[in-house]
């Protein structure tokens, strides 16, 4: 599928990596729905002119993203809704137990996986729908879902107990779902990112920087938000790619 004159939605589009896939896409000729919690992705999809549209939401909310790829269908026109880059997510470290000894909050653990793992299932049933009703293109293909999982679901750290089980999810849809919508001429991806230079990780303090620069094999530095928009450009372009998950990382195993 090319990107030029196709539409995507993208969400988590207000920053970090959904921002620069929403640039990427653009720069190549796609037109782009972007979708957030934040209203800064109204200031972003206006640095993006035209071919952009702004539209708050929360991933987890039927309605709000039915209202997402609505905009992207009517955005789309003729070609309707091509493609999805589902990026919104969050990140949080508990411990099961605390230093006392106390059990970690559950609801925290729930809030973790409702955003990463329902969100995205959510997204994916709504888009899928839309994408499931356009005309069939090169090979039959009408649509490409990209994910965003995470290194987490693999090599989960102390404290990352939701994170990681809410990345694996995320993994362990990839499969399933690729197959499910095979017959409709939908691909399903998702990217399993190392840690990369985004607001979700400016908290984390520079000597950590430093040391989990150290520990990718190389290129020793953070990933940066475009190496994570091109990879997803090249997921879109490519249709061989489907059903699986694609470690961007630099060849990082976390402790
Ligand atoms: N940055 C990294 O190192 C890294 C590594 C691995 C995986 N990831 C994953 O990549 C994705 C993007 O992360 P990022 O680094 O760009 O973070 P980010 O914090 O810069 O951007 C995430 C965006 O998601 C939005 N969001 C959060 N909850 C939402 C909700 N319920 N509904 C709609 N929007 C919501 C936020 O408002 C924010 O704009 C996340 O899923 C994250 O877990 C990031």
């Amino acid at each position: 599928m090319q990107v030029k004159d196709n539409t995507f939605l993208i969400t988590g589009a207000a920053s970090g990596l959904g921002a620069a896939t929403a640039e990427r896409l653009v720069a190549a000729g796609g037109r782009v729905v972007l979708c957030d919690l934040s209203e800064a992705v109204e200031a972003h999809a206006e640095t993006l002119g035209e071919a952009a549209r702004a539209v708050r939401g929360d991933v987890t909310s039927a309605d709000d993203i039915q209202a997402a790829v609505d905009a992207a269908v009517a955005l789309g026109g003729e070609r309707g809704l091509a493609g999805v880059v589902h990026c919104a997510g969050v990140v949080s470290v508990a411990k099961l137990l605390d230093r006392e000894g106390n059990p970690a909050d559950l609801e925290a653990y729930v809030r973790t996986v409702q955003i990463n793992l329902v969100g995205t299932y959510n997204v994916m049933r709504l888009a899928s729908a839309a994408m499931a009703g356009n005309a069939a293109g090169e090979d039959g293909e009408r649509g490409v879902i990209i994910n965003t999982a995470s290194v987490a679901a693999f090599d989960g750290q102390v404290g990352q107990c939701a994170y990681s089980a809410s990345k694996a999810g995320v993994v362990g849809m990839s499969l399933p779902a690729a197959r499910e919508l095979s017959r409709h001429g939908i691909r399903v991806m998702a990217i399993a990112p190392g840690v990369f230079e985004t607001p979700m990780m400016s908290d984390i303090p520079e000597d950590a920087v430093a040391a989990l620069s150290a520990a990718v094999p190389f290129p020793k530095r953070l990933g940066r938000p475009d190496e994570f928009a091109r990879l997803a450009e090249q997921i879109v372009t490519n249709p061989m790619l489907n059903g699986e998950v694609i470690r961007l990382d630099g060849g990082i195993r976390m402790q």
